[in-house]
């Protein structure tokens, strides 16, 4: 092409009309994206893959903006698909088997109890050795986890159980039935756990060194195995901000973390708790 038959004026236009319309497109572009704010959009639900909805006041780390979520209900997500929650003042992963929003509670039960079954299938070792990192469950101090439930008890669990000395170590016989599945490496790796209501919790604690205190509900009653009750775990109720109001005006609700409150994510713009105006015309 020779750009010389074109008299350089009109060039000149040409490429200003197109400099302009650029300008233009993009401008109005920017502009109706910049009228959805960007907390808003990156607060949608999440799952780790086990289906359960994970919002407001949870967030998953590197799934989730920490914004969407509130201080102290950071997930994360373990390779089952289940959303962990680690409570600060220890190692322990909690498994979240069930939140209800609309009640503010959760059930959780310790990991450990899922991991050792997993563990028995691997040959040689010590078939338990996921309880060696097993402390006791500690609230942290601003009550944002609480126990509920009415039919909950403690269950005690412990090892390193002896009668005898140096290679004749057995378990006693009443305790063998305390044993819990999956820890069968012979008598002197075993793991029982016993009901704060059992009688034989004065033997096992003679016999045994005590690890750990968990609370279990009655899930399917007494007469459920053991490990099924620890696995079923227990309720915790959850104190946070009420989402329930920025939510039905059509918000996504979240946290500040600069002035350190509630905010509810609006379309247009942060709230602090609710959105104003119509919601729907905003689909
Ligand atoms: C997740 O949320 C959606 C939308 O409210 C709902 O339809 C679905 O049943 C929820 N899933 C679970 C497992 O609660
Ligand atoms: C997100 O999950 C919560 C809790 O299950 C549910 O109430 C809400 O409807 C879900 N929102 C969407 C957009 O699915
Ligand atoms: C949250 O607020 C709503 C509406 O005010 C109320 O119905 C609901 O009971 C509250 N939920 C909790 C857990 O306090
Ligand atoms: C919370 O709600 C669920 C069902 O929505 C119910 O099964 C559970 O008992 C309630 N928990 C409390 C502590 O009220
Ligand atoms: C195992 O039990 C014996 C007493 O029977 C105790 O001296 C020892 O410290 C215990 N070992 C561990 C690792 O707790
Ligand atoms: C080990 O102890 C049991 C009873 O506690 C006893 O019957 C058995 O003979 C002992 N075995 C050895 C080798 O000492
Ligand atoms: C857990 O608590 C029980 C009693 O409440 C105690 O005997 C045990 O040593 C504690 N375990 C740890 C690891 O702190
Ligand atoms: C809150 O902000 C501080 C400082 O800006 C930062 O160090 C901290 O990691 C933030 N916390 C969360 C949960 O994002």
């Amino acid at each position: 092409m020779d750009q010389n038959y074109f008299p350089p004026l009109t060039n000149l236009l040409q490429l200003s009309c197109i400099f302009i319309f650029f300008l233009l497109t993009r401008s109005s572009t920017t502009a109706s994206r910049a009228t959805v704010d960007p907390h808003y959009l990156a607060c949608v639900n999440k799952t780790c893959g086990d289906g359960q909805n994970i919002s407001f006041p949870f967030y998953i780390k590197d799934q989730q903006q920490s914004f969407c979520g509130f201080p102290g209900f950071e997930l994360s997500c373990n390779n089952a698909g289940n959303p962990i929650l680690g409570l600060p003042g220890g190692d322990n992963q909690y498994i979240i088997h069930h939140i209800f929003y609309n009640n503010q509670t959760l059930r959780v039960s310790n990991s450990a109890f899922w991991d050792m079954k997993s563990s028995t299938s691997g040959s040689g070792g010590n078939y338990c050795d996921v309880f060696t990192s097993f402390k006791n469950l500690s609230f942290p101090s601003d009550h944002q986890f609480e126990f509920v439930g009415d039919h909950k008890t403690q269950v005690s669990v412990l090892y390193n159980c002896s009668r005898g000395t140096g290679d004749n170590r057995t378990l006693s016989e009443r305790l063998v039935s305390k044993k819990v599945d999956g820890c069968w490496n012979g008598d002197e790796d075993s793991v029982v756990a016993v009901d704060e209501d059992d009688p034989d919790l004065g033997l096992a604690r003679e016999e045994c060194t005590e690890m750990v205190v968990t609370p279990v509900e009655g899930y399917g009653g007494e007469s459920t195995a053991m490990i099924t009750r620890l696995r079923g775990g227990f309720r915790m109720k959850w104190t946070a901000s009420n989402c329930s109001v920025c939510e039905q005006s059509g918000g996504k609700c979240g946290f500040d973390n600069s002035t350190y409150h509630f905010k509810c994510f609006c379309p247009d713009r942060p709230h602090a708790w609710h959105c104003t105006g119509r919601p729907d015309s905003f689909q």
